[in-house]
């Protein structure tokens, strides 16, 4: 089955505080976004790659990567340029929408998330078990529920998808008000379709902070 990756890089990595957008931030001697295409790459899953930049980054990117994926202007929102991305695909069997800041994430991980595809889930994401309690509050700060631990995932990236759904998700967000979702499954899980996880890693991490970059480098120069 043809699966494209799709890799939102357009953010501007305003918690890291790098002073450049997160996907252009070098780690051990590549950007983030290198490591994140190359582990794609490496998983053997993935047949080609459409990278959504800054507007302004396009030409520095396409510098970066070579021939090796196809770049354009992103969004405003991680939505916004997951959309932009979409229009650039074709017309795989199969979907991958990955994180650029999610540099470290084993070519192993990936291809299980391309595995579960292939096995029929239409929709796959990779999920950890929560160290933390998660308490839900309301405006006041005042906790209002404790789920319960057990039942609770971390979501990383690669999400997965059969391209129709997550495409028909897309199109009828365009219409519905609350396109404010933060990751791509919630919109397939808004047009009632099922969400099959497989295990994520932690290496999968989202590079957020500057004390996340820390954890990167010790692991890069290990
Ligand atoms: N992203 C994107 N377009 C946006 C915003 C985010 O493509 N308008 C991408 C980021 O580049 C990143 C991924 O979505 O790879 C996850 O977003 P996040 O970790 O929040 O990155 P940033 O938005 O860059 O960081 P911050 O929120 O701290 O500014
Ligand atoms: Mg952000």
């Amino acid at each position: 089955m043809t699966t494209v990756a799709v890799i939102p890089a357009a953010g501007s990595g305003e918690r890291l505080g790098a002073g450049r957008p997160k996907a252009f931030v070098q780690l051990g001697g590549r950007t983030l976004l290198e490591r994140t295409l190359a582990g794609l790459r490496d998983s053997g899953a993935v047949d080609a790659v459409v990278v959504a930049v800054p507007a302004d980054r396009t030409d520095e990117a396409k510098l970066i990567l070579g021939g090796d994926a196809t770049v354009l202007a992103g969004g405003s929102t991680r939505t916004e340029s997951v959309r932009r991305a979409l229009t650039a695909v074709g017309t795989p069997e199969l979907l991958l929408i990955h994180d650029a800041a999610r540099a470290l994430t084993p070519p192993a991980m990936i291809a299980r998330v391309v595995a579960a595809l292939r096995e029929g889930h239409q929709a796959v994401v990779p999920a950890l078990p929560v160290a933390d309690t998660i308490k839900a509050v309301d405006a006041n700060s005042v906790v209002i529920a404790t789920p319960e631990r057990a039942g609770l995932r971390a979501v990383q990236t690669p999400q997965g998808f059969h391209t129709e759904l997550l495409l028909r998700a897309y199109e009828r967000s365009e219409s519905a008000e609350s396109a404010d979702v933060t990751d791509d499954a919630a919109m397939v899980e808004n047009l009632g379709a099922q969400v099959f996880v497989v295990d994520g890693d932690p290496m999968a991490f989202k590079i957020t902070t500057a004390l996340d970059l820390v954890l990167a480098e010790a692991v890069v120069n290990r």
